[in-house]
């Protein structure tokens, strides 16, 4: 039965490998029946969701009967303010990942290319593949995985509809700065849509990083960001993209009616006044991301700079078995198999103090270093 479905299947679904999500933290206390379970797998806020939005839940909980307001009007109209943009210049998902689903349904016809970052966040080649389009991963630099977009240019072809880039780039951390990304953007003929992928931009901290939200009506240039990381609202999926107004009217086109929920949209609304949870969640990436460097680098490991909130590593020791200690133990961080990565690296999510204590704690009992 289930090789002649197979065989109904879309062709290029043969290509993909299903995404493999960090293991909820609810699979390994059904495992294993820990006490303690800490999840450092999927780049989630570990601080929780911001309570402004849990508070903003709350109320409209009750209105649940009711379809959403389709548009998320009030959110637009919020994030407008916040950007200096439009309101029709901006368009809600059900979390990033439908923005970037959405531009390809609405942009890219079969046998188009899509070029994206290798190794970066697994979605853009599934998506390609679901859609029927082709996938051009681009290589990041060998020695420290850091962006050369001249590659990416080299690589367009007149199939080319899209470019991706990741910034700052899941799992590397890497990011592109402002000068790289004007050249890159200045260059980029306008038949060619650009998707700045921009889930982690609130913990960037380089003064040189570079958004692509300034060029939104000067090329066709996408940003999609979300509220499911510094806003800590990932369960419940909602995000935007911003472009022009143009880009914005093609894409709504295809927009599912109620894509986003009430609830979800109250929460970020919330979560977009809630600062003071932003700057701590901030804060403690910040400080953190520096206990973190020092200890992994002690116990041996070669960790990459990010400007996000996880650390991309290199191990001596086999990733996976690494990885699967640590579940034994009830922490959970990521193997880079799933990313396409060999070579033992891993990412971990930059948890609160206590977590990131017993992380390093536990990698010095397995690996006796530090
Ligand atoms: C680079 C990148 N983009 C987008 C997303 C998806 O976020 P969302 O929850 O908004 O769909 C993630 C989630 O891990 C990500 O790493």
């Amino acid at each position: 039965m289930e090789s002649k479905i197979s065989t109904l299947a879309k062709k290029s679904l043969a290509f993909i490998e299903p995404y493999i999500p960090g293991k909820p933290a609810e699979v390994l206390f059904r495992e294993r029946k820990l006490a303690k379970i800490v999840k450092l797998a999927s780049n989630e806020n570990p601080l929780g969701p911001s309570p402004a939005a849990v508070k903003a839940l709350k109320k409209r909980i009750y209105d649940i009967n009711r379809y959403p307001e389709g548009s998320a009007y009030l959110l637009k109209e919020k994030l407008a303010g916040m950007l200096k943009v439009k309101s029709s210049n901006i368009i809600v998902g059900s979390g990033s990942s439908e923005i970037i689903s959405m531009t390809i349904q609405s942009f890219c016809e079969p046998e188009d290319e899509i070029i994206f970052p290798h190794p970066s966040f697994i979605i853009y080649k599934i998506l390609a593949y679901a859609f029927g389009v082709r996938p051009v991963p681009i290589n990041l630099n060998n020695s420290d995985f850091s962006y050369n977009l001249d590659a990416f240019f080299n690589k367009i072809t007149p199939r080319t509809k899209l470019i991706i880039l990741c910034n700052p780039n899941n799992p590397t951390g890497s990011h592109i700065r402002k000068t790289q990304l004007e050249r890159f953007l200045r260059n980029i003929p306008d038949r060619i849509l650009v998707l700045s992928d921009e889930a982690y931009i609130e913990y960037a901290e380089d003064p040189d990083f570079g958004s692509a939200l300034k060029w939104i009506n000067r090329k066709n240039v996408i940003v999609a960001r979300t509220f499911s990381k510094i806003y800590g609202l990932a369960g419940l999926r909602i995000g935007y993209g911003i472009s022009s107004e143009d880009i914005v009217g093609i894409m709504e086109k295809i927009r599912p009616p109620f894509n986003t929920s009430s609830c979800a949209q109250h929460a970020a609304l919330a979560a977009l006044d809630d600062t003071e949870f932003v700057r701590k969640s901030i804060e403690n990436n910040r400080k953190q991301k520096q206990y973190l460097l020092k200890h992994l680098t002690e116990i041996g490991f070669r960790v990459f700079p990010s400007e996000a909130n996880f650390l991309f590593c290199k191990s001596t020791y086999n990733a996976e078995l690494l990885c699967k200690e640590l579940e034994k133990r009830g922490i959970i961080i990521r193997p880079m198999s799933g990313f396409g990565i060999k070579d033992n690296f891993l990412r971990i999510t930059i948890g609160k103090p206590s977590e990131n204590r017993l992380l390093v704690k536990n990698l010095k009992e397995i690996l006796g270093g530090g």
